[in-house]
């Protein structure tokens, strides 16, 4: 009984050590749940990206949302051993067009270049998750629609 609650504060010890540590080497700071604003005007409203939650309830790891282009070759490389307190970029540092780009105006427009625009790169992230994830499990928990994740505008 002794020894495991020593071993037991040594961990907390240990884990705030990491946490200190963490903070002063911090990158970027992330809420645990966060309205995902772009930079620019918006048309629709949006629902709190719950951060926390899809990294630890949904268990998805940092490089299923999160990548650079290291080499600069256009491909993304996802950051899959990124940790809590490393120096994150924002989707809009690297999507830099404002908003989406969709029906006439995207004629002829492959993916990559769609994905210059915000909107769209964040759709084809979290949507296309949701969609695959509510296909293979047989189930709607995860948002699809349009009003699920930018309910009608608050008054
Ligand atoms: C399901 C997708 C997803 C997962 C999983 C995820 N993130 Fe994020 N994260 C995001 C999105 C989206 C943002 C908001 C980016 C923006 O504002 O452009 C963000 C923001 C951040 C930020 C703040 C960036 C800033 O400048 O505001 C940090 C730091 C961060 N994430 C770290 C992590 C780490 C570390 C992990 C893994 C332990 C992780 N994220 C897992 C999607 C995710
Ligand atoms: C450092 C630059 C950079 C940042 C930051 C960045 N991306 Fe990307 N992203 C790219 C590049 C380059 C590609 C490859 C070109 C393409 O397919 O659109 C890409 C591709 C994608 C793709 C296509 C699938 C894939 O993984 O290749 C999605 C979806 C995407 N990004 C969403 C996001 C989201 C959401 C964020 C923020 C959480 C984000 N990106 C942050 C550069 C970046
Ligand atoms: C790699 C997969 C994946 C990505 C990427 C992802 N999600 Fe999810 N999301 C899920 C899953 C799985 C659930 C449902 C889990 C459950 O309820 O069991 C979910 C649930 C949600 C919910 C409802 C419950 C909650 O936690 O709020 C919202 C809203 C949501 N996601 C928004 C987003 C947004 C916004 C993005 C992009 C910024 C995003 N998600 C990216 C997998 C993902
Ligand atoms: C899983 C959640 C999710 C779903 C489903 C979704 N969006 Fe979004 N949408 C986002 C996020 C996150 C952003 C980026 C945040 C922002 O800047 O508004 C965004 C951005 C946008 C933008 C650009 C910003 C603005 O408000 O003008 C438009 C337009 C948009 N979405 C329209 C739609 C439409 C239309 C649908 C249905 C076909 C849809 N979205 C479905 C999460 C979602």
């Amino acid at each position: 009984m002794k020894k495991r609650s020593l071993l037991i504060v040594a961990l907390i010890v240990g884990m705030a050590t990491l946490f200190v540590a963490a903070g002063i080497y911090a990158g970027t700071e992330v809420k645990d749940e966060f309205e995902m604003k772009g930079d620019y005007k918006h048309k629709k409203s949006i629902v709190n990206f719950t951060h926390k939650k899809h990294n630890v309830d949904y268990k998805i790891g940092c490089g299923e949302c999160h990548h650079v282009d290291k080499d600069g070759d256009g491909k993304a490389e996802p950051l899959n051993d990124l940790k809590m307190g490393d120096a994150v970029q924002k989707c809009m540092e690297c999507h830099k067009k404002p908003g989406e780009i969709k029906g006439k105006k995207a004629k002829g427009m492959k993916k990559p270049q769609k994905r210059e625009y915000h909107a769209n790169a964040v759709h084809d992230n979290c949507v296309g998750c949701h969609k695959d994830y509510n296909k293979k499990n047989k189930t709607k928990v995860a948002p699809q629609t349009c009003k699920k994740c930018h309910p009608k505008k608050k008054k």
